[in-house]
């Protein structure tokens, strides 16, 4: 089993690029597929999630070649609107397949998603709407069956919760309806506006993605369309906290600081002076964090729920409490006992944790619970007094691109290896580089 090698303590300085948004990516490969045209999407994160859905558009027929970040997908050859289970079980965008199966075949099997157990994760909102646009949802043995002989019927759809899975799944479901679809209660994530400009690249009429409201003006066909996804806010904010610990200065290339207004907020209440343009940020940390006083996960444009965990780990060594409360996802705080295990002072109740800060963390071996908390791990590695060792980043490889690479290249000492063990039982072992590893 692979793991990062963590020596901690050393101030991170330096450039490094953004990776295109994991989070847009996923839903603009799967709306390639409702175009049945051939598609060139830039920018892709060379991450694990990309590659499975990869596997899921090949699955269902389409040919797809990539060259780095570049994805070219025709759908044009597809021949199967059931998706695998096994394929389904990788990640939970998968269902972002559904809405994209119905405009492009009229119809979608598919069975529960997988995805970070982080909450129980229903899709219920999905396929109420559906149901709305005058889709048939069928349960059979165990896979859900949604028909829709022709183009869907518009409808105006209030959602209870904005869910940014389900706004996805409304849009991709309805960019070819039979009229013009409402959305109350959208998602306005950044996300939702990038799949619209691509949808809207191919020849949708789709106005008002990031905001409350979002109006889909169904149309025949769709066109080819070569597009670029937008920077990944999230690893941005990742890379902000890896600074913030390590009394750092960094600078972000090809970020949209207006996507992380919420964010910088809080890095600044931490005592971080944050200077940006248009598509850079420049980031100096101070010795030490002071506390964030409060932090509380909302919808966008509220502060996102998939930084918590990293913020959380720079509260670990901010001066002073830092109060975390989680609004979205009901077991988002799996890898608090991992942190505690590193010398943190964590205490959680229910979806609420009360961080008090600690001057210094030292090191262990600590495991991923999934793909943000194990970054929020390796956030805690790069500030710890001597070599931590962080366990199953396969979870970590699902969104973020060349992280230890990207870390080392602003002066982390972090190696991925796979012969650890020694290091594990405390005996002297070797990194790839050869370096001795004490634990
Ligand atoms: C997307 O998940 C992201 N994933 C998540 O990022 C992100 O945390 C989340 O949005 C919120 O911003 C992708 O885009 C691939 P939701 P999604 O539907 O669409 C409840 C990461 O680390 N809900 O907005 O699944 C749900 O249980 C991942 O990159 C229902 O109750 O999020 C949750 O409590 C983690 N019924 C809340 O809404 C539904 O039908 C938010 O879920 C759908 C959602």
């Amino acid at each position: 089993m692979s793991c990062f090698l963590i020596e901690g303590r050393r101030r991170l300085e330096g450039s490094l690029r953004v990776q295109g948004a994991k989070n847009s990516a996923l839903p603009i490969l799967a709306a390639a597929a409702a175009t049945g045209r051939p598609c060139l999407i830039h920018n892709c994160p060379v991450i694990s999630d990309i590659q499975a859905a990869i596997g899921i558009l090949r699955a269902i027929g389409c040919e797809v070649r990539t060259s780095g970040g570049d994805v070219y997908i025709d759908s044009s050859t597809i021949n199967s609107s059931d998706i695998p289970d096994r394929l389904m079980r990788e990640m939970r965008s998968s269902i972002i397949f559904l809405g994209a199966l119905l405009t492009r075949t009229g119809e979608a099997s598919f069975t529960a998603p997988g995805g970070c157990d982080i909450g129980l994760r229903p899709f219920d909102l999905h396929l109420l709407s559906l149901k709305k646009l005058g889709v048939a949802v069928e349960q059979r043995r165990g896979r859900i069956h949604c028909s829709c002989p022709g183009r869907v019927r518009p409808a105006q759809i209030a959602l209870s919760f904005p869910s940014v899975g389900a706004t996805e799944n409304i849009i991709l479901s309805s960019v070819r309806a039979a009229g013009t679809t409402t959305v109350i209660n959208a998602a306005r994530e950044p996300e939702i506006a990038d799949l619209a400009g691509f949808l809207n690249a191919c020849g949708a009429r789709i106005t008002g993605a990031g905001s409350g409201t979002v109006t889909i003006e169904g149309v025949e066909r769709l066109r080819s369309a070569e597009y670029t996804v937008m920077p990944d806010r999230i690893a941005a904010c990742t890379y902000m906290a890896a600074a913030a610990v390590t009394g750092g200065n960094l600078i972000l290339e090809d970020v949209i600081p207006a996507h992380l207004s919420t964010v910088i907020t809080s890095f600044e209440q931490a005592g971080c002076r944050i200077d940006h343009t248009r598509r850079r940020l420049r980031l100096l940390a101070p010795e030490r964090p002071e506390s964030m006083e409060t932090i509380r996960t909302m919808p966008y444009p509220g502060f996102p729920t998939d930084c918590q965990p990293v913020l959380t780990a720079v509260a670990c060594v901010c001066r002073g409490t830092t109060f975390i409360k989680e609004n979205i996802f009901e077991n988002r705080f799996r890898y608090i006992g991992e942190l505690n295990r590193m010398g943190a002072d964590i205490v959680v109740n229910g979806t609420a944790a009360a961080v008090r800060g600690v001057e210094r963390l030292h090191s262990a071996t600590v495991s991923a619970t999934d793909l943000r908390a194990g970054a929020a791990l390796v956030v805690a590695g790069l500030c710890a007094e001597g070599t931590t060792a962080v366990e199953r980043i396969g979870y970590i490889d699902r969104g973020y691109e060349s992280l230890e690479k990207k870390l080392a290249s602003i002066g982390a000492s972090i190696k991925r290896t796979d012969n650890y063990e020694n290091f594990k039982s405390g005996t002297s072992g070797k990194t790839d580089s050869g370096k001795e590893s004490q634990i």
